[in-house]
């Protein structure tokens, strides 16, 4: 029977955990290092070892309808796209709401997590913590849950770049980029286009002298802004989407997407094209790069190849020199130093995991590792999914399939992605957002079921197929049901329209925000 469940770390996937043990009835017991709850979304005015660190001007890229856990709605005066700080304070919302800070042991780091001699039987953990005091604990739980996020630890490729000893600038990675502050009036080159990478280069090219932005490989760059300024993710994240995705060729709807943005800014003149087409990978989601390159703050460049005594050479020859500092947005490795290196590690350093969730080599499916994945879609209410099915595992209401079925899973999942992401460490982390909550859902038995609702709930059904795929309809039905699911969703665009209602606009508003994009065009001022 389990009962007790260690929870690492207390930044959004951990709180979500807490408050999906305590709804399965289980006895959760988080540990986090830090001192306080909210993970990488508690900024810090210097990068601290071991931890997440991130910018101040870092505003999410997932909009707040979509992003919120599925019981658990922002508030309706919220900005659509927030500051991080905004973020926290949602995520302290939640946690008061739900009374989750007394499950909480601050200050306390776990060290190590292993096995039990008597696992084969028990399925339990050996749990090693250092408590505020510093001294260690060794604690005995019924199944864990990792939390510990991604982004501690950066990957920093200096001695690829030859040159760089002699290099007189200053080289660092985002992990430590806080603000421009000191690259004011300075010449600066950013390499790698991630988010991260386009948010620095944006950043710094509003008072550095000139920037520099290296890229091998180029992005499709698109704003957070969608037709008639709404949220992109509320109009192209949804059932309908999906379902045409499937129903046309692939060709055609990359075509059609890259026309479209392509009217925007065209990728080729921006030298920002990529090889590969606007869906086969995640976008670039920034709102004022192609501005900077149109105003000449911003210069794209390839690939960094190596640095001369004063500058930079790039892999088409180029030199620039008098740069003064070289920021490397070159990610991070995502590493669990307190799991046994042999639980999950794959061939290519990935993480082995069944459904980007449970390690299929143990005897009993006691441990979940949360939020190891990317998807085109908002990381939380996945995470809260994630959480909800590893629950219902743990204490047996739901089984995972053999051994043996688990990885030809695993390897067809791979393959699918290899098709996208050439590198197979990127393929293993790739999930398809809707696809993957779906699978989740039914797993956990709260997947909508939609010709029911359709006869039941036309209007609701309407919403849920052709409206935003926001977490709210996996509370309608099943485990975990929540009585305002409904109301959630119907009232979802007011509370998109209400953080704008600052200044009565005359006349009648231009679109109904919950009309499709043709209704909109077509409706007009008067
Ligand atoms: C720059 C940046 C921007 C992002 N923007 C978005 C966005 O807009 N939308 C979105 O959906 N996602 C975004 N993400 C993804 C983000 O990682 C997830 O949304 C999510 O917040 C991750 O939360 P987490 O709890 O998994 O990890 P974290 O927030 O990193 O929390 C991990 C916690 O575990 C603690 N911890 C670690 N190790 C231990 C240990 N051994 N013992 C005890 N405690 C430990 C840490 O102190 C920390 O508090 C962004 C990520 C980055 C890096
Ligand atoms: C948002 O930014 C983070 C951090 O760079 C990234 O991992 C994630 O994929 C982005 N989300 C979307 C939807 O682009
Ligand atoms: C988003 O959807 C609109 C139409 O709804 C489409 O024109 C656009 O290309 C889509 N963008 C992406 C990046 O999928
Ligand atoms: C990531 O870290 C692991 C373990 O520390 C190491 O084996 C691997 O080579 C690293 N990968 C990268 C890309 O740095």
């Amino acid at each position: 029977m389990v009962r007790r469940v260690a929870v690492v770390g207390a930044g959004s996937s951990g709180l979500a955990c807490i408050k999906i043990c305590v709804d399965e009835g289980l006895e959760p017991v988080c540990f986090e290092s830090g001192d306080d709850i909210g993970g990488l979304w508690r900024f810090k005015e210097a990068p601290e070892p071991q931890r997440a660190s991130i910018y101040r001007s870092l505003v999410v890229n997932t909009s707040k309808e979509m992003m919120c856990f599925s019981d658990f709605p922002m508030p309706e005066d919220y900005p659509n796209y927030m500051l991080h700080s905004q973020l926290l304070q949602y995520l302290s919302l939640y946690s008061e709401h739900f009374h989750l800070l007394r499950y909480i042991n601050f200050q306390t780091t776990v060290r190590s997590v292993t096995q039990r001699p008597d696992f084969s039987l028990s399925g339990q953990w050996d749990v090693v913590i250092m408590n505020r005091d510093g001294e260690e604990e060794r604690l005995v739980f019924d199944a864990v849950l990792v939390c510990s996020g991604l982004y501690t630890n950066p990957t920093l490729p200096l001695s690829g770049f030859p040159g760089y000893e002699t290099f007189t600038g200053r080289c660092f990675h985002s992990w430590e980029y806080k603000d421009a502050e000191a690259l004011r009036g300075k010449r600066v080159v950013v390499v790698g286009m991630g988010n991260s990478g386009g948010d620095i280069a944006v950043d710094i090219s509003r008072s550095a002298e000139k920037t520099f932005l290296s890229t091998r490989e180029g992005a499709w760059v698109v704003g957070r802004m969608s037709t008639s300024g709404l949220p992109l993710d509320m109009m192209n994240i949804s059932r309908r989407i999906n379902i045409l995705k499937l129903l046309l060729p692939q060709t055609l709807i990359n075509w059609v997407a890259e026309r479209a943005v392509n009217k925007k800014y065209d990728h080729r003149l921006y030298g920002l094209k990529p090889r590969h087409r606007i869906l086969d990978r995640g976008i670039l989601i920034n709102d004022d790069l192609p501005g900077q390159i149109l105003r000449g703050a911003l210069v794209l460049k390839p690939n960094l190849k190596g640095f001369v005594e004063t500058g930079v050479v790039f892999e088409d020859g180029t030199v620039e020199e008098n740069i003064d500092a070289v920021v490397f947005c070159t990610g991070y490795n995502g590493t669990f130093p307190f799991l046994p290196p042999a639980l999950s590690e794959g061939t290519h350093g990935e993480l082995t995991l069944y459904k980007r969730l449970f390690p299929p080599s143990l005897q009993h499916p006691t441990l979940a590792i949360m939020a190891s994945f990317r998807t085109s879609g908002p990381i939380m209410p996945t995470v809260e999914m994630q959480a909800r099915w590893a629950v219902k595992v743990f204490s047996g209401s739901r089984h995972l399939p053999s051994q043996e079925k688990m990885l030809e899973v695993l390897e067809s999942d791979r393959q699918m992605s290899m098709k996208s992401y050439p590198c197979p460490l990127l393929a293993a982390l790739q999930v398809d957002y809707v696809t993957y909550l779906d699978f989740m859902a039914k797993e956990v038995g709260v997947q909508p079921n939609l010709l029911a609702l359709l006869l039941r709930d036309p209007v609701l059904w309407a919403k849920v197929v052709f409206g935003p795929f926001t977490p709210y309809q996996f509370r309608l039905t099943g485990p975990g049901q929540w009585a305002g699911a409904r109301h959630a969703i119907l009232t979802q665009w007011k509370r998109v329209a209400q953080p704008f209602k600052t200044r009565a606009s005359p006349g009648i508003q231009v679109f109904r925000l919950d009309q499709s994009d043709t209704n909109m065009r077509c409706s007009k001022m008067p």
